[in-house]
């Protein structure tokens, strides 16, 4: 294996290492996959306003999100199932972002539990959240997490049904057997029989799903509440003293409505691409939700942030951080810990850089005027009527 020089090549890797079917649950997005491209191609198309001529030599990347004060404005997204890229699993992500000095977000579908990965020392840590239809299991899970010291919820609110994704329907997608949702082990699931099997099997026991399915789109459509709406957001905050970052929006009328509806902040996220495609590539839908949140909550964003020049254009189109999701998962196949620190380390270091290039030294220095985007160019086009 020749040297790493960026976040990318890690995914040529995990191919090679990982099975088919986990490499490919790691990296699909839905059908034709035209978000998937376009959350990565989106980026490209903005380009930079440098400035010169201003003294570099120090760089503060610090930022506070939430409260508490984290390194850099890079993050980890939650994403199900690590220990299928690795044995040590979440726990590795946990010890490499902590010590990166940011936040992971544990997914409610980890392969290791919220006390667990809490056991790995400290570090400031969100919990990403799946509303259940059994409301109990979302109060113990949601309980359990800030027992653990667990600082946020993340409320993932594009996903009442799964995407369709082809290669996991294709490759008829199960959790490995010696794998198990850890959150739900232990919880009080005896009304949950729906299925027919626990809440931790669903994944190993596919014959008992009818449909020629993902094992998760079955699971997803038996346990996930379809319900779920604003008054559900209202009612997390009646069992959490946790803020509650609203993580799917993409329009600024949801933004005003997770506004209204006491919502912490904001992640404008599309799932990696993994559930409605078509939609925009959350960098192109940003700026509409950062204007509508006008200042009242903090916007983050996440989808094919890849280099240190993403994370820039994010933040000068108003977003107070990003999250990461694929690079982690791949590096984490690849390396273990030492995979994850390296994406983290890279990714820092070219957004330092790109700092020095163009000329800011804090992230307060990043403003508006530092990019253009295709609408600006568009704009600034004569009319031809
Ligand atoms: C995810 N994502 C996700 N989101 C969530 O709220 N709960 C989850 O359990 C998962 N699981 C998950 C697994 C895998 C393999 C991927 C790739 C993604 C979405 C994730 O939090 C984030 O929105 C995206 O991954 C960001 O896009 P990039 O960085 O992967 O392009």
């Amino acid at each position: 294996m020749g040297e790493i020089t960026n976040v990318m090549e890690y995914q040529a890797i995990a191919k090679q290492k990982l099975p088919k079917m986990a490499y490919d649950y790691y990296a699909s997005g839905a059908e034709d996959e035209w978000t998937l491209q376009e959350n990565r191609e989106a980026f490209s198309r903005i380009l930079f306003r440098p400035r010169i001529l201003i003294d570099v030599s120090k760089i503060d990347m610090t930022t506070t999100v939430l409260g508490f004060k984290i390194s850099m404005p890079i993050m980890v997204a939650p994403t199900a199932m690590q220990k299928m890229a690795h044995p040590d699993g979440e726990y590795a992500t946990a010890r490499a972002a902590a010590a990166a000095g940011t936040i992971m977000t544990l997914s409610s579908w980890a392969t290791s539990s919220v006390e667990e990965v809490a056991s790995t020392g400290p570090g400031i840590r969100f919990f990403q959240l799946y509303v259940y239809k059994d409301r109990k299991v979302v109060e113990q899970l949601v309980g359990r997490a800030e027992r653990a010291g667990f600082k946020a919820i993340a409320l993932t609110v594009d996903t009442p049904r799964l995407g369709r994704r082809e290669a996991d329907i294709k490759n008829r997608f199960v959790l490995p057997p010696h794998l198990t949702l850890k959150n739900f082990e232990g919880l009080d699931l005896g009304k949950w029989t729906s299925y027919g099997h626990s809440l931790m099997e669903f994944c190993v026991r596919p014959e008992h799903e009818q449909a020629a399915d993902s094992g998760l789109a079955s699971y997803v459509a038996g346990q996930v509440d379809r319900t779920l709406s604003w008054k559900d957001v209202k009612w997390l905050q009646t069992i959490t003293t946790m803020p509650i970052l609203v993580k799917g929006v993409l329009t600024a009328e949801d933004t005003r409505l997770a506004v209204a509806n006491g919502a912490a902040g904001i992640i404008v996220s599309n799932h990696g691409a993994r559930q409605l495609d078509y939609v925009p590539a959350t960098i192109s839908a940003l700026e509409e939700v950062v204007k509508a949140a006008r200042g009242q909550i903090p916007v983050f964003l996440d989808g094919g942030v890849r280099r240190g020049t993403d994370v820039f254009k994010a933040l000068a189109l108003g977003a107070a951080g990003v999250f990461v999701g694929r690079p982690v998962v791949f590096s984490l196949a690849a390396a273990g810990e030492a995979g994850v620190s390296n994406v983290l380390r890279m990714l820092r270091d070219e957004f330092e850089l790109t700092m020095a290039l163009s000329g800011c030294t804090s992230l307060a220095d990043i403003t508006r005027n530092h990019v253009i985007t295709e609408s600006d160019r568009l704009r600034a086009m004569p009319s031809r009527l």
